[in-house]
């Protein structure tokens, strides 16, 4: 049983990692947030520093690349092969309609004998490993077998599932009822993703899908740092941990970034940290609407000062429906 860190654009960046690896086990692997190389010999300074071997020292780290150009793709595990990493994570999954209207990320899964034309380019030259991140297809769940004929022809380290269609977004339920036909099927090793939003539900999903041995988790770790430390058997989350884990995130934020930009990150974060509080509604909207870091502050202050902790924790949201809630997180962040 493994659990990996879910790539997160504008939130799982190199600093979070660092905070989160020096206070939390039980995370096999962190992927970064998409890379997303426009020029052949280009990767922007913010995308150079979250792959920097300084900024990562001693993480377990698989950088991840949005590409649908094979020189491009290549260029880039080029460069981090001379950085130094040992593998990296090909995003085809990516539902943004900004990013499918280039036939990047989901958009890769309208059509296999292009995809095919891609894949065999870039596993020919590669100089790393390969795992890729994928969702079920574009339109309908069973597309996903097709695709599987195509990607058992590669070498795939890995591949990483989340069970739901480009069209479903992240609406919806994901097609957890397919995983055991896909895993007889698929020839690589199989990573699941999506939804897995407490310990209760991590144990549950690794005892019913035996056959498979590792989960991603993104929104569920980001809110409860200690879920994948306490799923492998570790402690469980305390308010002093999670304090912590807040606090440090803050300081790195207010002396690295400019007030307005801080507080942007913040909020984001706050808010999943919020999400672990019973009844927390009201510093939940306050979190969410802060307009400067004391408002911000005194939020958290509240969070922290007047609410238990969920019992059992899970990531919810205040009161909105899970799937509601899910769907407005994701789609303000790919869209922003
Ligand atoms: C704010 C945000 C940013 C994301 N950025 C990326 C990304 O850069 N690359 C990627 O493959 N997926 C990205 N995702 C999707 C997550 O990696 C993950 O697949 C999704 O959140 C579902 O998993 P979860 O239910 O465990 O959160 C992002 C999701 C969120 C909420």
């Amino acid at each position: 049983m493994q659990i990996y860190f879910a790539p997160m654009q504008g939130v799982t960046d190199a600093p979070f990692r660092r905070i989160h690896a020096a206070r939390f086990t039980g995370v096999a692997k962190y992927f970064t947030p998409f890379i997303s190389p426009t020029q052949t010999d280009n990767l922007t300074n913010k995308e150079l520093r979250d792959v920097s071997p300084k900024e990562n020292a001693g993480l377990p780290v698989v950088p991840q690349i949005l590409a649908k150009d094979a020189d491009y793709f290549i260029h880039t595990v080029r460069r981090l092969h001379d950085l130094g990493w040992s593998e990296v994570n090909l995003n085809m999954g990516c539902p943004a309609g900004t990013v499918t209207a280039k036939g990047k990320g989901a958009g890769m899964l309208t059509d296999l004998n292009r995809l095919s034309f891609f894949l065999d380019d870039v596993f020919t030259r590669s100089p790393l490993p390969i795992s890729v991140k994928t969702r079920l297809g574009w339109e309908r769940p069973e597309e996903i077998f097709p695709l599987l004929d195509l990607l058992n022809g590669y070498p795939l380290s890995e591949l990483i599932l989340h069970a739901r269609t480009r069209r479903q977004l992240y609406g919806g339920q994901a097609h957890t009822e397919l995983l055991d036909d896909i895993a007889t099927h698929c020839r690589h090793p199989l990573v699941y993703n999506g939804d897995l939003f407490s310990s209760e539900a991590c144990l549950c999903f690794f005892e019913s899908h035996p056959a498979i041995g590792a989960a991603m988790i993104g929104r569920g770790l980001v809110s409860d740092p200690a879920l994948a430390q306490h799923v492998l058997g570790g402690s469980a989350l305390t308010r002093e941990a999670l304090l912590d884990y807040h606090d440090a995130l803050f300081a790195y934020y207010m002396q690295h970034f400019q007030p307005p930009a801080s507080l942007g990150r913040m909020r984001e974060l706050g808010k999943y940290i919020a999400a672990n509080f019973h009844g927390a509604a009201k510093p939940f909207r306050q979190i969410r609407k802060a307009k400067s870091l004391e408002t911000y502050l005194a939020a958290v202050r509240l969070l922290f000062d007047e609410y238990p902790l969920r019992d059992p924790l899970g990531f919810v949201t205040d009161g909105r429906p899970a799937g509601q809630a899910v769907t407005d997180d994701l789609c303000d962040a790919f869209e922003a």
